[in-house]
């Protein structure tokens, strides 16, 4: 089938090579002209797992190719793919003049029946604005062509971004008309005859479904992390709460991990957004509203922990582990990590940090970065520290030995953001390690606090 996508971004990429991985044959736009010329030459960008590979290899065989004209992707496609922004606008809400922008680019150029799929991840009555969008366009050329919109939101993960739209749980397709459901049914009957059922539904059910599942992913976080709090004034340890709570099939094992709460492009910004909706049709979310507050609260949970520990922060020095916002990406939006170190220098603290893969935080652009820098090797952060912080729980830092790494700080203390050391072993000397929400549990690694102080 012949595809077109609109947005050579995080899922307009990961999209675009993945449906032409299965046969079908992809013209993926952007305006980005930069962008276009390096996506040919065959650079993703970003990271992502496996990405790289499966992008020269389409490039390779021809099945997919990268353009800025939008007229030659729209003439030469059935369906067409809207995978651009929605960022967050002051008020909470969901700007989707990008989405509309390609809908109406789509209308201009339209010269025979096609289907215009928004990916994008939309409030409820966008894909209605869609197609007045595409018909605003046709009418500018005073044409009548045919066309169908239909909703088919994205549930990749960024770092299983590959993996999880080859082998997605369901594919969610909100259409009104046959012709659409049965294109769109047919383009992904490649992944869908092996992984996941094709959801039919309407379009209204198909953009709420998304941001539903948005909502109850971060309200499990944030529901942990209030409870991660509990855990620690009562002294319990809420990797045992949460191993009772994960076998229970009614509640399952998944997203019940205390930390220092969600970031990224898609929680922080969906949750405001259906907010934002629901007050717009005079409703209230006041769960939703909780989580956004418990989420704020949690990404200082370690700030405050290094301030009980060793008084006024000024002037302490401060090792950083992890500022992707997971994982397995070099994604740094709305990462709690930026909150932290924002924080961090906002209180006299200096900042040593280490990624894996991100080499530099822009967003920090706006302050004095003299007393902020990233380093190549995990250990020349942490040197001379007084506190170590793990954010992201990249692999790398799983297997360290902590008793090596704290013989590297002035004042060996570890705080754990990510409850990855779960079972502490170290060699050398004693240090201090706080997890979040481990209560009691480790208070023999926990040095008296004369020695902290
Ligand atoms: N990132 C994720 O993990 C994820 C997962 C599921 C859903 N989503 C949703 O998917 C959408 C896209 O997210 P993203 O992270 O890929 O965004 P992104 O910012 O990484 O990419 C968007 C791309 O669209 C391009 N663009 C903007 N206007 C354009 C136009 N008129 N024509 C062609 N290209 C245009 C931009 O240059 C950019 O490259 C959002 O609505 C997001 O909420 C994201």
């Amino acid at each position: 089938m012949r595809v077109s996508v609109f947005g050579a971004g995080y899922v307009g990429l990961v999209t675009a090579t993945c449906l032409a991985s299965v046969g079908h044959s992809v013209i993926c736009v952007d305006v980005d002209r930069r962008r276009i010329a390096e996506l040919g030459r065959g650079e993703p960008g970003f990271y992502e797992p496996n990405l790289r590979d499966l992008m020269s290899m389409c490039l390779d065989d021809g099945s997919l190719c990268f353009s800025s004209s939008p007229e030659h992707a729209v003439r030469n496609s059935l369906v067409h793919i809207v995978a651009v922004g929605t960022p967050s606008q002051p008020d909470g809400s969901a700007d989707v003049s990008q989405v509309l922008a390609v809908g109406n680019t789509i209308g201009k150029h339209l010269t025979k029946f096609g289907v215009v799929v928004v990916k994008s991840t939309v409030p409820v009555g966008t894909n209605e604005r869609v197609e007045s969008a595409i018909a605003d366009g046709l009418q500018e050329r005073e044409e009548l062509v045919p066309f169908a919109v239909a909703s088919n939101p994205e549930f990749l993960r960024e770092g299983k971004a590959v993996e999880d739209f080859l082998r997605p749980d369901r594919v969610v397709v909100g259409a009104r008309h046959k012709r659409a459901f049965n294109i769109l049914e047919e383009m992904y009957r490649p992944i869908t005859s092996v992984h996941g059922d094709f959801l039919r539904m309407s379009i209204r059910s198909a953009e709420l479904a998304k941001y539903a599942c948005n909502s109850m992913l971060a309200t499990r976080v944030s529901f942990m992390n209030e409870f991660a709090e509990l855990a620690d004034t009562v002294g319990a340890d809420i990797l045992d709460v949460a191993r009772v709570m994960g076998s229970d099939r009614r509640i399952g094992p998944h997203f019940l991990n205390a930390g220092v709460g969600f970031g990224g492009s898609c929680f922080p910004k969906d949750l405001k957004a259906t907010i934002n909706l629901a007050s717009s049709v005079g409703r209230s979310m006041s769960i939703l509203s909780s989580v956004c507050q418990v989420n704020d609260f949690q990404h200082l949970t370690l700030i405050e922990r290094a301030a009980s520990l060793l008084g006024d922060l000024s002037g302490k020095r401060i090792a950083i582990w992890g500022l992707s916002f997971k994982p397995e990406t070099d994604d740094i939006r709305e990462a709690p990590s930026v909150s932290v170190i924002r924080q961090l220098l906002m209180q006299g603290a200096s900042v040593k940090a280490h990624d894996p893969k991100v080499k530099w935080l822009p967003l920090l652009s706006s302050m004095d970065q003299s007393s902020f820098s990233i380093h190549e090797d995990k250990l020349e952060a942490v040197e001379g520290s007084d506190v170590l912080m793990l954010i992201t729980e990249w692999n790398e830092y799983r297997d360290v030995d902590l008793g090596v790494v704290t013989a590297l700080m002035r004042t060996p203390i570890v705080l754990d953001g990510r409850n990855v050391w779960r079972d502490v072993k170290h060699s050398g000397r004693p240090y201090t390690y706080f997890g979040v929400g481990r209560g009691e549990s480790l208070t023999q690694h926990v040095l008296p606090r004369e020695m902290v102080g």
